[in-house]
């Protein structure tokens, strides 16, 4: 089964003065959804945006608003990044010791739930919360900055949660290092939602956003299309 390669530019990349306007163009320019990292400088050690942020870039698009908490403890900003407006609510596994009660809040808020691990993290983390996932994000750089190199070794980590997953219907994004050559890569292990910073934003087409979307896009769809 082929499933449809979904692209999140990730606007960690994004010109932050014009936030508004960029949210704007990834959404015109053929992007699935838009990633938002959230980064607390306690758990990552960068500070990014936080749930007034996601509520003013609201607007600017229709797509669904993914948004990736990498802030430890976690669960007291479930409910502010749920009204603010995120579609989708990832928390990391290694960000506390109670990650099904925080994957339960999200529900309980009506958004959608993922659950993301870092490069050093076993797939066992996320063998017992199966049921309450409609994403697991594989970090494929350690957490906190855009632009590193793509880990080698994750693409065997996503060919075993694939198999982990078995039927359910949840779907496996990838983030770090995403390009038109490692997009394959993922995608041929089984990935299907691409988080993508500055290969998007300032990619193999500059800042033709439209244009690296789409080559992100069909790299990854032939790559996934040859393996089934
Ligand atoms: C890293 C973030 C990523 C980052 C990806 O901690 O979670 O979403 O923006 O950036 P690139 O695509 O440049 O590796
Ligand atoms: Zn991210």
């Amino acid at each position: 089964m082929t499933r449809p390669i979904l692209i999140a530019p990730s606007i960690l990349s994004a010109d932050f003065a014009r936030l508004g306007e960029e949210v704007s163009a990834i959404d015109a320019q053929g992007c699935d959804w838009v990633h938002v990292d959230v980064m607390d400088g306690h758990f990552v050690p960068n500070i990014t945006i936080g749930p007034m942020v996601v509520a003013a870039i609201r607007p600017h698009t229709t797509k669904p608003l993914d948004v990736h908490l990498m802030i430890a403890p976690c669960d007291a900003y479930l409910e502010p990044f749920a009204k603010a407006g995120a579609d989708i609510i990832t928390v990391h596994a290694e960000a506390g010791p109670h990650l099904d009660r925080s994957l339960q809040i999200i529900k309980s808020l009506g958004r959608k739930a993922g659950v993301s691990i870092t490069p050093a993290t076993p797939e066992s983390a996320i063998a017992h919360v199966l049921d309450r996932l409609d994403l697991i994000l594989v970090m494929t750089v350690n957490p906190g900055f855009g632009g590193q190199a793509f880990i080698p070794a994750m693409a065997g980590k996503i060919r075993r949660i694939r198999d982990l997953i078995g039927d359910r219907p949840i779907h496996i994004e990838v983030d770090g290092g995403i390009t038109v050559a490692t997009a394959a890569i993922v995608a041929e292990a089984g990935a299907d939602v691409l988080v993508a910073g500055s290969a998007v934003f300032r990619g193999e087409r500059g800042g033709d956003y439209g244009g690296n979307i789409a080559d992100l896009r069909a790299s990854a769809a032939a790559a996934a299309e040859l393996k089934a």
